[in-house]
């Protein structure tokens, strides 16, 4: 995430940059229809509505130690405030730009939307300018945790802090639980690791006996990797999914890829006090409770492997079954087959079919690869069915050498971006559309309208 990269980034733009997008493919006809029409049905007579506005704004920073810094913020702060509402509601957010000259977007990471509403500059809107606003509305279907990020510039603007968390509460609760706590990790201008803003941590507060879920979200390009110490735990939820009969884990780190989301369970313990470390920055520590400090986790303890967790539940899909397409993404270090932008082909999709995507890592850094607009199952790792919880998520992350396949069904008809979501990759290139036929954009790509997605 580098000036230096940001600027190549721009220059591939450029160089590449027709004001077109990959966004019509040879099934595009004369009846397309635009993205910008797929919006949520009016709200019914009487239905409540939920309000949020949010701003963004330079605002300089004071960190717990004292150290000043300019961040991009939304209403004053970075991560902007914690949105939590409750599954089923709609949701309407206004943005207002106050300031960032190089415009923003709000991205609804991890939401299931209509693709009106998915804040990509250039897709599915345009970005917006000072003084501009854009109001976003959209029903919040599923229950989890979710985070929002603008998505003009994204690598520079989520680094400088245009940022939040999204928490959509279930109606009923699938786990139980007595307190309920989010916290962001995020890396601030290229320097300042914070926990919610703090460069020293965070204490939150939990009485022995009392049930915790701990909502983990990796705002940070780099994998994180997060262990929970003083208590047994267990792994409830991934990028916002459920998981099905998850067991009790001890010692173990957990591999948070950008963008990810973790959601953990645990019972406070007699003693007092569980500490999250990182493995990577002590900075990063979560402190719940009080008592004694739970030691660290050794920095050999095992990886938590979500490929044999928990308890399996058919759901009919498999790597077995007929798929409609099939796609092959060999991840370079920062392409997609090769190719880089706009020369990557769009998966293309009609509505209804079921694609699945073989990820395969190359060679380099790990890249955690995300999906807009619909929740994908992952099906196999280096060849070998996962035999525990069914997992779905909106994002998978491959080290060196690593392969998935991961299935989805093309249910949620748009123009839609699959990435890396270390955002420094994708500025470099590794960005791809996955569009369903016959669906159009008005928006435009480039530096004549502006509009710089990654
Ligand atoms: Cu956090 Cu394109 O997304
Ligand atoms: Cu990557």
């Amino acid at each position: 995430m580098s000036q230096m990269h940001h600027g190549a980034a721009n220059g591939s733009h450029e160089s590449q940059e027709h004001e077109g997008h990959a966004t019509s493919g040879p099934g595009a006809s004369a009846a397309a229809v635009s993205c910008t029409e797929l919006k949520e049905a009016q709200p019914a007579a009487g239905e409540q509505v939920r309000s949020f506005a949010l701003t963004a704004a330079k605002t300089n920073m004071t960190l717990d130690n004292g150290k000043q810094t300019e961040a991009w913020t939304f209403n004053g702060t970075t991560p902007g405030p914690e949105l939590r509402v409750q599954e089923g509601e709609r949701v309407r957010v206004t943005l207002t730009n106050q300031d960032i000259d190089k415009g923003v977007t709000i991205h609804w990471h991890g939401v299931i939307l209509p693709c009106s509403q998915d804040g990509v500059a250039g897709v599915t809107q345009d970005a917006v300018w000072p003084g501009e606003q854009f109001t976003y509305e959209f029903i919040a279907r599923h229950p989890g945790t979710y985070w929002y990020h603008s998505h003009q510039q994204s690598s520079e603007q989520a680094g400088k802090g245009l940022i939040g968390r999204l928490i959509v509460e279930p109606k009923q609760q699938a786990f139980k639980y007595d307190r309920d706590y989010a916290v962001t990790l995020q890396l601030l201008n290229e320097k300042w690791k914070l926990t919610n803003g703090h460069n020293e941590g965070v204490q939150l507060d939990a009485a022995p006996g009392e049930t915790v879920r701990l909502r983990l979200i990796n705002a940070y390009s780099e994998v994180q990797w997060i262990g929970v110490a003083g208590a047994e735990f267990q792994v409830i939820s991934m990028d916002g999914q459920d998981l099905n009969g998850p067991g009790m884990l001890r010692e173990q780190w957990i591999p948070i890829g950008g963008g990810q989301r973790y959601d953990v369970l645990f019972t406070m313990p007699a003693s007092g006090q569980v500490k999250v470390y990182s493995k990577e920055h002590k900075a990063w520590n979560i402190r719940l409770g009080s008592g004694p400090t739970p030691e660290a986790l050794s920095k050999d303890a095992p990886d938590f492997d979500f490929t044999n967790y928990g308890t399996p539940l058919d759901d009919g899909i498999s790597s077995e079954m007929k798929f409609d397409r099939v796609y092959d993404l060999k991840l370079g270090i920062l392409d997609i087959n090769g190719k880089k932008f706009h020369e990557i082909p769009p998966i293309l999709v009609k509505e209804g079919e079921w694609i699945k995507i073989r990820f395969k890592h190359t060679f380099g850094g790990p890249h955690p690869m995300h999906l807009h607009g619909h929740v994908f199952k992952i099906l196999t790792k280096n060849g070998k069915p996962l035999t525990g919880s069914p997992i779905y998520a909106d994002s998978v992350l491959l080290f060196s050498g690593e392969e998935y396949e991961v299935a989805f069904q093309a249910d949620n008809p748009g123009l839609w971006m699959e990435h890396c979501h270390n955002l420094g990759h994708a500025a470099n290139g590794m960005t791809m559309m996955v569009n369903y036929e016959g669906l159009t954009t008005p928006y435009r790509v480039g530096t004549k309208s502006g509009n710089l997605p990654d």
